[in-house]
């Protein structure tokens, strides 16, 4: 008779295919609106107006780099205290907590790389009226307005952005509740306080903690009248209990949202807050719900709407076209975001945006720009950037769930090499293990894999298995016992372990958010621990918003216990935990020699430091094609770069011309693998005609053409922090046509890509940006002007990509099967002229899979230059003291587009002397060929066209 536990799980499994089957769109009732979230309602019941808060300007403290003032809540009479910071780089921080709380709130930890380094701030002016500090920089001040309490950056005469210009500063103290004030209760919390004291650690928290201590004996009004006047507040429904379907959350802390709105004089374009599918451009959310940022495993989601999706990063990039600016609002709980544009005062435009957090504390860094580029280094000196993942991940990656056993992966495996189509990574979807017991393998489908993975080494190709964070409860399971043993599983208010309902049926969570545990589950990795693996075997984190069947919104009850910390205060960082512990375990299983390579569906600010993310569960429409661009540019943008969609959708089943349009757009993006439902006909690229297996095949061959252009934009990214893929007004921050575009992007800032995207198109119509910019097709090699919408036709084979007139692009042309089989093959250059004749490009190679690059400086890094008829390849600088990586890999060829005809090309190489290099001239297409230059690509050289 099958158990209790086996029932519940078939039940569920029906549940999910019945819906499978007749749900077409999100099951909106399982999520909630703003309205039917309390803090939200409640917060956004306040209406813009002026500001109930005061600064108290006599306690104002400045020591070098930070100042302390209080602000007084006029109604309620709590003091809030109020750190500011000048960073490094162009950036204020201010920091906002309650000067007492009964006990602590929460800061995130672990997102900021370093205690960010500040600047000293002085003080300008003072009087009755507020404080004006210096910032720095060229007249940059910062005006702390007294009464109502506001904060205005200004550089010179013009106000960059105001904080609580319209007063919507909120901030829900932490009380106790007042039917059960008693003796009891104050001992309880006293007790809990000091068990949160001893995980305390943070500086900034001690800081905080030791201002207010400083305060206590100080400057504060009488404690026990401060009391009276907090116990005067009425209390609303929600506040100290919420029910939402079936589930209750028990809120034994009470109210405790935070609110701040914030104002962007001359702003109409507003980007970033990912994960939404919606425009790149954020809309207004007047009359409607904000956008929310909760991790959420939304089933079927929509297109074009505010809800939360499966990760958040709470920063939001303004721009017009003097200035960008990053607000990047720290804390990990339930967030909501309104944005609202109009006319400002004078007429000017205005964006105004408001962001509402269910607990912790506001914690906001002011990124001043000016230049998008400018955001993207403020942002990545906080939070890090992406990770250099190993060059095969940029390569194709075939995915479905399930390849049913190892017959099946030979078969798929097999099916790439009779068909010609190179691939680098095989997939393994949770059928793969006994069970759906993660570190295990299904005894029957795959009885030997250290055979099937040594079958995909002997290839040069590599496999990925899931890894979820919900793990079965089961005493005989290994990973489960060790973990109960060790208590490291999430809590529930009782302090039992949490369970919940996922794809094991049981199971319990993980605390990622402890230390220890995220060592132990790094230590799961090492090869005599996960049995099976081998080196060529990387991993995948799904379901880790984490994603609770049973659970309210389909996740874990707020009220469960991290520690000290309730679920609330955490819960948009566990995915960013799990992946965070699951590269680790990489790392270490090679003793730190190799970069590792995780996908996470979860995410959070600085998840691009652990890998790479995909947008989830989209579906086989031509409306989710469209939409893998803007998602992906919006994570770009705030620093996560390695993004990418199911290609050929999850849900459903694409038509050929879908499938084929989506491995074109996908061949363009940077994380390429196609994945499909385990409901869906099988759809590996050679099952639907020749034709078609061709046009896939020529997309995935583009594709791994371009792997070292790729390659170079990830070191760039890793080391800079600037995206790859780029919208276009990164690169045109002043060409306002450029603002909305989100159907077509840069990648780096030499590839414009415009990818065909709607059924039966004959063209499509690209802005190519830039006055006085030229732009080359790539495959006709056909110039056009900047700064104008080109309309081309296109046929089944064509994806629009252009490369920039100024531009030099390495690309490998002999595809093989995989592209670590394409190591040591030739260069060929594409040197895009400028209209003055000009192009500057980089090349850049390593090992392709350690850190050596990094521990031991081991990589090729050239600079390539045309100017005045010579195009030579230089040292990139800094060249500091590389190590030359020895490469076997040699230009083959040159390709000169918007060239003249020279009468004779001279090589001059480092070690080889003088000799004439063979060309070819087209005067209809101005291309000229080099042919076998033939030098090494690590050595200095010069072609010299006369
Ligand atoms: C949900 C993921 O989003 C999907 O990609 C995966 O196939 C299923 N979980 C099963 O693991």
């Amino acid at each position: 008779m099958a158990s209790f536990i086996e029932r519940m799980y078939l039940q569920l499994t029906l549940v999910l295919s019945i819906s499978l089957g007749i749900i077409q769109a999100v099951d909106r009732s399982n999520f909630k609106t703003c309205e039917q979230s309390a803090f939200c309602s409640r917060q956004r019941a306040l209406r813009p107006g002026q500001s109930s808060y005061r600064a108290l300007l006599d306690t104002l403290e400045l020591s070098d780099s930070r100042l302390t003032l209080q602000l007084l809540n006029n109604n309620n009479k709590v003091r809030l205290l109020l750190e500011l910071y000048r960073l490094q780089g162009n950036i204020t921080r201010v920091k906002i907590n309650e000067l007492k709380p009964i006990k602590p709130r929460y800061e995130v930890p672990d997102v900021l790389i370093t205690d960010p380094p500040t600047e000293p701030m002085s003080v300008v002016a003072q009087d009755e009226r507020g404080v004006v500090l210096s910032l720095g920089g060229v007249d940059r001040r910062l005006y702390v307005n007294a009464q109502p309490f506001r904060l205005d950056i200004m550089e010179g005469p013009k106000l960059v952005l105001s904080i609580n210009s319209r007063g919507l500063l909120a901030f829900e103290q932490l009380r106790m509740r007042k039917d059960t004030i008693s003796h009891k209760i104050t001992s309880t919390v006293g007790s809990m306080w000091d068990k949160i004291k001893n995980v305390f650690s943070s500086n900034d928290q001690k800081d905080t903690e030791e201002a207010g201590k400083k305060e206590d004996t100080e400057k504060i009004e009488d404690k026990a009248s401060e009391g009276e006047e907090q116990e005067m507040e009425v209390d609303q429904p929600g506040m100290w209990e919420e029910t939402f379907k079936s589930h209750v959350d028990s809120k034994p802390n009470g109210p405790s949202s935070i609110s701040l709105d914030f104002s962007l004089p001359g702003v109409e374009h507003v980007y970033g807050i990912p994960e939404h599918a919606d425009s790149l451009r954020l809309k207004n959310t007047d009359g409607g719900d904000p956008y929310r940022l909760y991790n959420l495993d939304v089933f079927q989601y929509e297109l074009f709407n505010p809800m939360a999706l499966y990760g958040a990063v709470p920063v939001l990039l303004s721009h017009n076209t003097h200035r960008t600016t990053g607000l990047f609002w720290l804390n990990a709980a339930e967030t909501w975001v309104d944005i609202s544009s109009g006319q400002g005062s004078g007429e000017v435009p205005q964006t105004d945006v408001r962001w509402i957090s269910e607990s912790g504390i506001i914690d906001v860094f002011i990124m001043l720009g000016p230049r998008p580029a400018d955001v993207f280094s403020q942002y990545a000196s906080l939070t890090g950037t992406q990770a250099f993942p190993p060059l095969s991940s940029l390569a194709y990656h075939q995915s479905r769930w399930n390849y049913n056993d190892q017959e099946d992966v030979a078969a798929v495996d097999r099916g790439f090499d009779e068909h010609d189509i190179p691939y680098d990574f095989i997939w393994l979807d949770i059928e793969h293990t006994d069970g759906k017991r993660y570190f295990t393998w299904d005894k029957n489908n795959f009885p030997q894999p250290k055979d099937m993975l040594q079958g995909l080494m002997d290839k040069r190709r590599k496999m990925v298995t899931i890894v979820d964070p919900h793990i079965k409860v089961d005493s005989s399971y290994k990973i489960h016992s060790e973990i109960r043993s060790r208590g490291y599983y999430v809590k529930n208010k009782d302090g039992g372990d949490y369970e919940g309902w996922c794809w094991p049926g049981n199971a319990g969570y993980p605390d990622f958010t402890n230390p220890e545990m995220r060592t132990w589950w790094a230590s799961m990795f090492a090869y005599d621990q996960y049995e099976g693996s081998m080196e060529n075997l990387y991993t995948w984190n799904d379901m880790n918003e984490p994603s609770v069947f049973n659970g309210p919104e389909v996740t874990m009850l707020k009220d469960a216990l991290h520690g000290p910390w309730e679920h609330r205060d955490v819960h948009n960082l566990y995915g960013l935990y799990v992946q965070m512990a699951t590269a680790e375990g990489q790392i270490r299983r090679s003793g730190g020699l190799e970069r590792p390579f995780v996908l996470s569906r979860s995410f959070f600010a600085g998840s691009q430091r652990y890998g790479a993310v995909w947008t989830g569960d989209n579906s086989a429409e031509w409306g989710h094609l469209k939409m893998s661009i803007p998602m992906c540019l919006s994570l770009g943008l705030v620093g996560i770069s390695f993004c990418g969609a199911d290609v050929g959708g999850f849900f459903k089943t694409p038509g050929t011309e879908l499938l084929v349009r989506w491995y074109q757009a996908g061949a363009y993006q940077p994380f390429f693998r196609a994945h499909a439902h385990l409901d869906t006909p099988r759809r590996e690229p050679w099952l639907f005609g020749p034709d078609n297996t061709a046009l896939i095949r020529e997309a995935v061959r583009q594709r791994y053409a371009l792997l070292p252009y790729w390659y170079l934009q990830f070191y760039q990214a890793h080391r800079t922090g600037q995206p790859v893929m780029r919208p276009l007004w990164v690169e045109y921050p002043e060409d306002v046509t450029t603002f909305t575009i989100d159907d077509g992007y840069l990648i780096g800032r030499d590839l414009l890509v415009h990818p065909v995207t709607d059924e039966g198109s004959r063209g499509v119509t690209v802005y190519l940006p830039g006055n006085g910019e030229v732009w080359y097709d790539v495959h006709t090699f056909q110039r056009h002007d900047g700064a104008l919408h080109l309309h081309i036709p296109v046929t089944m084979s064509t994806i629009p990509v252009f490369q920039r007139g100024g531009s030099i692009i390495c690309r490998k042309n002999r595809i093989r099967r995989s592209s670590s089989c394409m190591e040591n093959d030739p260069f060929t250059l594409y040197v895009a002229l400028d209209p003055q004749g000009n192009a500057e490009g980089e090349l850049y190679v390593d090992d392709g899979h350690t850190f050596k690059h990094e521990t031991d400086r081991q990589f090729i890094h050239r600079r390539l230059r045309f100017t005045s008829n010579t195009l030579s390849s230089r040292s990139a600088p800094p060249p500091g003291n590389t190590i030359p990586f020895p490469t076997a890999s040699w230009v083959e060829k040159v390709v000169i587009l918007g060239a003249q005809e020279p009468k004779a090309v001279t090589l001059t190489s480092s070690g080889g002397g003088e000799s004439s290099v063979e060309f070819e001239f087209d005067p209809v297409t101005l291309v000229l060929t080099l042919r076998k230059p033939d030098v090494n690509a690590g050595v200095d050289w010069t072609l010299q066209l006369q």
